[in-house]
């Protein structure tokens, strides 16, 4: 798959650890920044990636700011986007099995590394269950009626 990483100066560090992960599990990395610690403003980064995402230019992306918090709220301010902020293994599995999450959104300041890259590895590879799901993903972006 081909995978956007963005990450504001909180989640920098996690971010350059989480990328050559992708890459020796076989993906292609679009790093979009930030590229050192020093400060930017989380929404500007997570729009990159957004775009990317909703553009079909990335299948996936991850985005990582300090809490994951501020990322998560401005990317899914999208439609199509569902980017889930998730902070263990099993937060990160089911947002893959029931909500179809295209953005993986941590927190470099919440979750270490090493469990931040098994839940992407979790992430990456836990397939939407579709069904009912896929209903009620529906019912996010349109009128009731129209999703069975
Ligand atoms: C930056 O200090 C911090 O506010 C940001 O990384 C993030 O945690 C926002 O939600």
């Amino acid at each position: 798959m081909k995978i956007a990483i963005g990450s504001d100066h909180g989640g920098f560090e996690l971010k350059e650890l989480v990328k050559p992960l992708l890459g020796e599990l076989g993906h292609e990395v679009d790093d979009v920044g930030c590229y050192s610690l020093e400060s930017v403003d989380y929404p500007l980064e997570a729009k990159k990636v957004v775009s990317l995402v909703r553009d079909g230019k990335a299948d996936r992306g991850i985005l990582i700011c300090g809490t994951g918090i501020g990322m998560s709220i401005a990317a899914n301010r999208t439609p199509g986007i569902r980017a889930t902020l998730c902070h263990g293994l099993f937060t990160a599995e089911m947002s893959r099995r029931h909500n179809d999450s295209n953005i993986l959104c941590m927190g470099g300041r919440v979750t270490g590394p090493g469990l931040a890259m098994e839940m992407v590895k979790v992430w990456l590879a836990t397939p939407f269950e579709g069904g009912r799901h896929s209903r009620r993903l529906c019912q996010i972006d349109s009128e009731e009626q129209e999703c069975s």
